[in-house]
């Protein structure tokens, strides 16, 4: 075999290969396949993470042929792929490339799909394993469902007579799971009559990030930050997710569910999780799953929600020194939409560690950058012995997890400015990815696609994760929908006043974007 030039020869962990299969996608022709999940099977086969075999089948409307399904891979993978382009990798994973068309209502294109997978086990040894990768909008999830298991997609053959080879079938959903707790009841029982819970693999992708399952090294590899990972010490928390860029041609799905139930229900609430959950056992799924639960469990929302929340909608403004339309303005958007692009709030954590530190989170769209970020704000020295005006630039310190785009963590801490006098002014230590590290970090989904087809599930939320996120959202969100409307804040400014007010209240103020 020859060697493959993207694995550093002096790398050697044991390489994680997913075995035989077939990745059946739905949606291909969406944004997310195009620019995310075919230019990640690249770069996993790119990798040799890939068996020879492995073969995709696209699932559209389009009238395409197996030819123009794989020039959508082979073009969505040259313009996005990370790592490059080498033809005899393309050339191998297309032989596996197959698109069966179809309406999700059509038997006739399910019974059609039934057929195409099995003439690949027969042809490439792909072993009767699928996983169906569900990359449509959550209101044809039931009917993708319903049709996998008329179809007998769903159901794995018994291992035949004397083996114990057991071949495996998984679902993968993205989020939204639902749009409430009740929702996402329904989702889950509806998964389940066709599933077990095992084979449901429910992605958000911000848990496939290098720099989010750095936390994890960050808090539990190291003696340095646990000691002051608790109320004694942290004054409170900022977790931010800002973006510059507005909704883009996604308004039909945007539009039905705001800022809050798109970021912050499943991304900024996991990055709390992993901040402030106890250390688990293992990284096992079932003792990661535990201590996020647990920690979730005793998230309380503010007593009086129009002061411990906010929420504003970007009006015209400027982005990058070009003018940009207001939300209200976006095509596909009614003139009267009450929906949030910006939304805060303040969260605390009912634990002996937490008690009465707040945890404020925050995202927005069309915001001054991109950013996201946890910063743990250390509280105050008790005691200055220094003259009132030397440490008038003193700030607080604060560890900040960049964890994107400028990946790395800083430390912030006061140090005597070099002369005669004991001025005492914040500095940075910093660690960034690029400067420590030869190798580049893989994309979200590419860890999140293999971890998928070796099905290793730690990265994947459970239901009980998700009801519990509900759990917190559902009241803020009832109470907005029955108060006023989002506060309007320019494109490419740092969000609505209120969300500064909403600091401002508990002496505090976000950290700049
Ligand atoms: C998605 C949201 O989950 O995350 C989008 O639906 C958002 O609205 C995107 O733009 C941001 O992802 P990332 O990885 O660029 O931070």
């Amino acid at each position: 075999m020859r060697p493959n030039p993207l694995r550093d020869p002096r790398d050697r962990r044991i390489p994680r290969l997913a075995g035989p299969c077939v990745l059946v996608l739905f949606g291909v022709t969406g944004d997310l396949a195009t620019k995310k999940l075919l230019p990640a099977i690249y770069d996993l086969a790119n990798r040799g993470l890939l068996p020879p075999g492995f073969s995709l089948v696209g699932f559209a409307r389009r009238d395409w042929e197996d030819a123009d399904f794989a020039q959508i891979t082979h073009d969505a993978a040259k313009a996005h792929a990370r790592t490059p382009f080498r033809e005899e990798v393309w050339e191998q994973l297309r032989e596996g490339i197959r698109f069966v068309q179809g309406e999700f209502a059509d038997d006739g294109a399910f019974d059609h799909l039934a057929r195409t997978v099995a003439q690949l086990d027969a042809e490439r040894g792909t072993g009767g394993n699928y996983a169906f990768y569900l990359s449509v909008p959550p209101g044809a999830f039931p009917v993708v469902v319903r049709q996998l298991k008329r179809s007998g997609l769903s159901s794995p053959p018994e291992p035949a007579e004397g083996s114990s080879y057991q071949p495996w079938r998984r679902v993968v959903i993205e989020k939204p799971f639902g749009h409430d707790l009740a929702s996402a009841r329904e989702l889950n029982s509806m998964l389940d009559a066709v599933f077990p819970p095992e084979s449901v693999f429910r992605i958000d992708h911000y848990l496939g990030k290098e720099t989010v399952q750095n936390l994890l090294a960050l808090r539990f590899a190291n003696t340095l930050f646990e000691p002051i990972w608790n109320r004694g010490y942290v004054d409170h928390v900022q977790i931010t997710m800002a973006e510059d860029i507005g909704i883009g041609g996604r308004a039909g799905y945007y539009n039905n569910i705001g800022a809050a139930r798109d970021v912050i229900q499943n991304h900024l609430v996991q990055l709390l999780a992993l901040t402030a959950m106890e250390e688990p056992l293992s990284f096992a799924a079932e003792s990661l799953r535990a201590e996020k639960e647990k920690v979730l469990a005793a998230v309380q929302i503010p007593d009086d929600i129009s002061t411990g929340t906010a929420r504003g909608q970007y009006a015209a403004g400027w982005q990058g020194g070009i003018p940009v339309r207001g939300y209200l303005e976006e095509e596909g958007i009614p003139l009267d939409s009450i929906t949030e692009t910006y939304a805060a709030m303040r969260l605390t954590i009912d634990s002996r560690r937490w008690a009465g530190v707040p945890f404020y989170l925050r995202t927005g769209k069309r915001l001054t950058t991109r950013m996201t970020e946890i910063a743990v704000i250390f509280q105050r020295a008790p005691h200055l012995p220094f003259d009132a005006t030397d440490t008038q630039e003193l700030g607080e310190n604060a560890l900040v997890i960049r964890v994107q785009p400028d990946e790395g963590v800083t430390l912030r801490f006061g140090s005597k400015v070099p002369g005669s006098a004991m001025e005492v002014r914040d500095v940075n230590m910093d660690f960034a990815y690029g400067e420590s590290f030869t190798e580049s970090s893989p994309e979200a989904y590419e860890r999140l696609l293999l971890d998928v087809l070796i099905g290793d599930p730690p990265l994947f939320p459970r239901q009980e994760e998700v009801e519990l996120s509900w759990t917190i959202l559902d009241p803020i969100e009832d109470f907005w929908a029955n108060h006023d409307k989002p506060e309007q804040y320019p494109a490419g400014t740092s969000g609505p006043l209120s969300s500064d007010e909403l600091l401002a209240r508990d002496g505090r103020a976000w950290r700049r974007l």
